[in-house]
């Protein structure tokens, strides 16, 4: 396999060598924060993130196509050589020609976007009602399209702004995909006892056809609260990064490489917070899902000799 990116999260490695092109999409444990990623790993969270965004296709496939392929890699070139190492964490999918542009939802005010509404009274340049609190919901969901700018960081920029650069039948496409998933999300989170607060969205073309790709409605693209503790105005029990957030903030780094060191406690509430969520939300356990992803590979192993 040519292996062709690392980002902060994931190794991609190319399948075919022509057009159309299947990539192995390899969720490894390695964690971020302000876009710097730690030195250690945090058990367990590329299985999860990878069991979520299937969960999360399957579930949303009705609403849109996906790139998924194939979720336990098990035939044909993989079969024989499967590394056991991407065991439950690796899945095939089309290669896609990405749309640059990050479609974010936002459902509950949080993070940058608590800031904004304090400024200006405004979220995504949206006037909003007056005294809405720190986890306030909002009236109707609302699309958020951003964009790398040139250090790598998420920019909001305007719906009318993203028309102009990639067009407004395509903007208003990805708009409509991008709430529509959120709510099925939302739902599905709501029965589980989980509030999706808000999301980031990837999309891309293969075939000419509009597909979403990347990870969908995992903690690592998403804020999730818990349900039961969830008072507007306090600071919400998030299953996400936020441990990670917190230590590092408290240790005055400047979010800038190299990042200190990360206590093994910090990374296990990591760990634990990942499982919970993945648990809650899929009713199953992580361990199940190796379990099954073993079972496949054996099975295409098997296979060879008949
Ligand atoms: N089907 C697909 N075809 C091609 N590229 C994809 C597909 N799905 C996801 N990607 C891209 O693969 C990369 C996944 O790696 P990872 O999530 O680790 O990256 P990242 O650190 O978020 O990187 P980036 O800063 O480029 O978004 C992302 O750049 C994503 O846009
Ligand atoms: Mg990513």
């Amino acid at each position: 396999m040519r292996h062709i990116y690392s980002g902060k999260v994931r190794d991609v490695y190319e399948l075919d060598r022509l057009a159309p092109k299947r990539l192995l999409m390899v969720a490894t444990d390695r964690v971020s924060a302000f876009d710097v990623v730690m030195n250690e790993t945090v058990q367990a969270k590329g299985q999860i993130l990878t069991a979520m965004s299937c969960f999360w296709m399957e579930n949303t496939a009705d609403i849109v196509p996906n790139h998924l392929v194939e979720k336990f890699p098990s035939s044909g070139a993989m079969g024989e050589d499967f590394p056991e190492e991407f065991l439950g964490r690796a899945v095939i999918a089309a290669e896609a020609e990405m749309v640059e542009l990050e479609c974010i939802v936002r459902g509950y005010l949080a993070g940058s976007a608590f800031k904004e509404y304090n400024l200006s009274s405004t979220v995504h340049g949206k006037t909003l009602d007056s005294g809405m609190l720190l986890a306030s919901r909002l009236d109707e969901p609302l699309f958020c399209p951003s964009v790398k700018n040139h250090l790598g960081h998420d920019e909001n920029i305007s719906i009318e702004a993203a028309k102009g650069l990639f067009g407004a039948t395509l903007v208003e496409r990805l708009g409509e995909l991008s709430l529509a998933i959120y709510r099925r999300g939302a739902q599905i989170a709501r029965d589980a006892g989980i509030i999706l607060a808000d999301t980031k969205f990837e999309f891309g073309y293969v075939d000419g056809e509009i597909v979403l790709c990347d990870e969908v409605l995992t903690p690592d693209s998403s804020r999730f609260w818990k349900s039961a503790s969830y008072v507007p105005g306090s600071e919400p029990v998030q299953y996400d990064k936020q441990p990670l957030r917190n230590y590092l903030e408290r240790t005055g780094w400047d979010k800038t490489p190299p990042p200190p060191n990360i206590p093994p406690e910090v990374l296990a509430s990591l760990s634990q917070r990942y499982r919970e969520v993945y648990e809650m939300i899929t009713g199953s356990d992580i361990a199940l899902w190796v379990a099954d992803a073993a079972q496949a590979t054996s099975t295409a192993r098997s296979d060879v000799g008949d």
